[in-house]
């Protein structure tokens, strides 16, 4: 061996033109959804930051269009929102009402921004007085079939309401079919579904729980998301969903499941999301505070690694922060 025999990869890290040239992936705005929580409230001005996800806030529904318009003014293109209703019943009918906290929400975002995108999150969980994603029986189970028929009445609510994308989040078997026929037959055949296909049963959601209260009062999540243990399963839940109708795929949480999102991405052809959830954020939040973590290097190489195990979407709540740094 003589001197230069080798691969000489920093010929092409020399400089910072060099370095873009040659650069794979790329964070651009339109990769980013920001999720907000939208309060039903009398008070208009209502703003209650979140004190486990700083810098994020329930919002009253004219906080929510303010914040959404200043965030447009950096780049936002398109936003996922989530209801904190008046009331809550063991069936969720908040969740399905015309009147409802996230159908308010959204009639009003699409009147001020009629060209932001505007998806919901469909699930029972923040207006059921349980906590649980669906209907339970006389036991504390969280009953399937039961329950396809709120989450379908749910999504049809919002697209009447103007949503442009519906996110069923509540892991019930056949809820992409029955909100893709349910859609249909009410003439909404035009609207996609964005499926939170592989969702894991995670620590990592803490936070949001705080925020949407929708902490479920007994037990846990385990018998309808995801066991964090499996990778193949998440290819059967991705496939059953493609079958039902889904348009677009979803992985959560994002960074403790690279790997999943690597899989689906080899194994599919579909538009796939990712959501950086709220115990991401709170992670990454809680170092930068102590200055232990670069807030811009820190968050742009987490987004960033995110888009190269294969994201083509990115749902975050550094959303708002990070496109004024694109
Ligand atoms: C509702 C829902 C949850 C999240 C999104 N939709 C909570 C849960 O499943 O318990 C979590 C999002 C986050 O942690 O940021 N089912």
């Amino acid at each position: 061996m003589f001197i230069g025999d080798f691969h000489r990869g920093r010929r092409l890290r020399r400089t910072p033109s060099l370095r873009e040239m040659v650069r794979e992936t790329e964070l651009r705005p339109a990769d980013l959804i920001q999720g907000y929580f939208v309060v039903e409230t009398a008070d208009a001005s209502f703003e209650k930051p979140i004190p486990s996800m700083p810098g994020q806030s329930q919002l009253s529904v004219e906080t929510l269009v303010w914040r959404v318009g200043q965030a447009m003014d950096s780049g936002l293109k398109s936003v996922l929102l989530f209801g904190l209703p008046g009331k809550k019943d063991p069936v969720g009918s908040g969740a399905y009402a015309d009147d409802g906290i996230v159908q308010k929400a959204v009639t009003r975002l699409k009147e001020a921004y009629p060209g932001l995108v505007v998806v919901t999150d469909v699930c029972l969980c923040e207006y059921t007085s349980h906590g649980h994603c669906g209907l339970l029986d006389g036991h504390g189970e969280v009953q399937n079939d039961p329950t396809l028929e709120l989450l379908a009445k749910t999504a049809l609510s919002h697209v009447r309401a103007g949503a442009d994308i519906v996110a069923p989040s509540d892991m019930m078997d056949g809820r992409v079919g029955a909100i893709r026929t349910t859609l249909d037959e009410a003439g909404f055949s035009h609207i996609p579904v964005m499926s939170y296909a592989v969702k894991y049963s995670s620590a990592f959601y803490g936070p949001f729980r705080e925020a949407a209260d929708s902490a479920p009062a007994f037990g846990d999540r385990r018998g309808y998301q995801m066991d964090p243990a499996n990778a193949r399963e998440a290819m059967r839940e991705a496939a059953a969903d493609l079958a039902e109708g889904a348009d677009i795929l979803m992985v959560k949480p994002a960074m403790p499941y690279l790997d999943i999102l690597r899989m689906l991405r080899d194994a599919t052809d579909v538009p796939l999301a990712a959501y950086q959830v709220s115990g991401e954020y709170a992670m990454l939040k809680a170092a930068i505070a102590n200055g232990w973590l670069d807030p811009k290097l820190a968050v742009l190489e987490a987004l960033l690694g995110i888009k190269r195990a294969g994201a083509d979407m990115i749902i975050t709540y550094f959303a708002e922060e990070v496109l004024p740094w694109l």
